[in-house]
């Protein structure tokens, strides 16, 4: 089964409206291949902005929400709002949740049902996905996160045919096929190609790069 290529940029704890707008500004008018779905994640103050600077033909992302619709969670945004921003998108189980947030597999399992079921898709590492065609797995070894070191293409090659071995067995063959899997860790415009030519890496999922022009040469990574 063919798998769409998928660049998700995560824009982290980073820019303001003027540093964001101009990325935007250089998205909306760069030359994009049209085979490849693109979403930015964006800080949750600006996902109302970024939706309505960002050309429709991108998606956008929130990079985290919470496991309940609406309550007395302060500080916290939830898929119902994420979606009333015209967002369709959101980031769950990062590792950097994980690890300064504390968060755990049960609560990021919680949140990824909720956010399932209120008709979000996820970019998310998790048990409890009853629904797999809204989801996109992202694998990034940790140590490669802002590191400057990225996996070599036959490491992530090796992961990501372990991980849709994993889903064969305990999801099904159709799941295991369809999922698209992708890397994140470093990717830059000069890593980026070889890694897109693994027959079992279906996009990135990218950081630092995201933020700069550069995103324009690995969403086209393909070409
Ligand atoms: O979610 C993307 C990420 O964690 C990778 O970040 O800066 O290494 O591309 P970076």
């Amino acid at each position: 089964m063919s798998r769409k290529f998928f660049v998700g940029g995560n824009w982290k704890l980073n820019g303001d409206k003027k540093s964001l707008g101009e990325l935007m500004d250089t998205m909306n008018a760069a030359k994009v291949d049209p085979n490849v779905e693109v979403v930015c994640g964006a800080p949750s103050i600006y996902l109302d902005f970024v939706r309505s600077k960002l050309d429709a033909k991108f998606g956008v992302a929130a990079q985290n929400c919470y496991k309940v619709a609406k309550g007395a969670f302060t500080g916290e945004i939830s898929p119902v709002m994420i979606k009333d921003c015209g967002v369709n998108w959101v980031i769950l189980g990062h590792s950097e949740r994980r690890h300064v947030f504390g968060e755990s597999d049960e609560l990021i399992g919680q949140k990824t049902a909720h956010a399932l079921e209120s008709g979000l898709s996820t970019k998310v590492i998790a048990d409890n996905v009853k629904d797999w065609s809204k989801v996109v797995l992202a694998y990034e070894p940790v140590w490669a996160i802002g590191t400057g070191k990225t996996a070599s293409p036959q490491q992530a090659q090796e992961v990501h045919d372990k991980l849709r071995g994993w889903l064969k067995a305990n999801v099904s063959e159709a799941v295991a096929s369809s999922v698209r899997i992708i890397y994140g860790g470093s990717v830059t415009g000069a890593t980026c190609k070889e890694l897109a030519s693994q027959k079992d890496v279906d996009g990135f999922l990218v950081g630092g790069a995201s933020l700069k022009p550069e995103i324009i040469e690995i969403i086209n990574a393909k070409l």
